[in-house]
């Protein structure tokens, strides 16, 4: 099951969290780890704020020679995001829009942008919010993420959505949907 860039016949999935906490970001991705294991396909899971990562600052030398003059952890990101099929960004809504974490870790793959590393991969969006469905507070998170799918070439194959989480573990109130987040995964995997 699953298909890769990379010359394996099993894909590569990354997921990346946006939130620095053992939350529900951080449960929903061991959930998916737990499940794709079962297929055997491999996960990886980062979460950048909990790294260390400078600042981008647009130096814009990476648009010349496709690498980022800073050493640090995003050194081993970006291999990790240079191997995967797939991308998961799993992000806490904050302020409506997606995690500072995510939006840092954005910008230092620019090196990968330019040297057009991210065209033809996959992402999925995952987004989880404290506020009700009706108040449309994860729309700013998933434009966010699909504006910078499109901007590089990237193709946004699923995303849903989880709302009234609050506290550290309200996502496993809703078991059903993580269960069908998973299956929505696998399918889009297996195409
Ligand atoms: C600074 C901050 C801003 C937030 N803004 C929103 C928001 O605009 N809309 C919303 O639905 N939830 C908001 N939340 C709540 C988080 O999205 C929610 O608690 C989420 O479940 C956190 O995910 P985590 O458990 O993976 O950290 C905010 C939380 C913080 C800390």
């Amino acid at each position: 099951m699953g298909y890769s860039n990379n010359g394996d016949d099993m894909a590569r999935i990354l997921i990346i969290i946006g939130s620095r906490r053992e939350g529900n970001s951080a449960i929903l991705a061991k959930k998916i780890k737990e499940a794709m294991k079962k297929e055997r396909i491999s996960v990886d899971i980062i979460t950048p704020g909990n790294q260390k990562i400078y600042l981008c600052t647009g130096c814009m030398d990476c648009d010349e020679n496709g690498v980022c003059d800073f050493k640090d952890d995003m050194v081993e990101n970006i291999e990790k995001v240079k191997q995967a099929d797939y991308l998961i960004w799993i992000t806490p809504t904050r302020w409506n829009l997606l995690s500072g974490d995510l939006k840092i870790f954005m910008d230092r793959l620019n090196p990968l942008y330019a040297s057009r590393k991210l065209e033809g991969k996959k992402m999925i969006a995952l987004i989880i919010g404290a506020k009700k469905k009706s108040e449309y507070s994860t729309d700013g998170a998933l434009t966010s993420l699909g504006s910078f799918a499109d901007s590089s070439g990237m193709k946004m194959v699923y995303h849903t959505e989880f709302n009234d989480c609050l506290e550290y573990e309200d996502i496993l109130n809703q078991e059903q949907k993580i269960i069908k987040t998973i299956e929505e995964i696998k399918k889009v995997i297996k195409q």
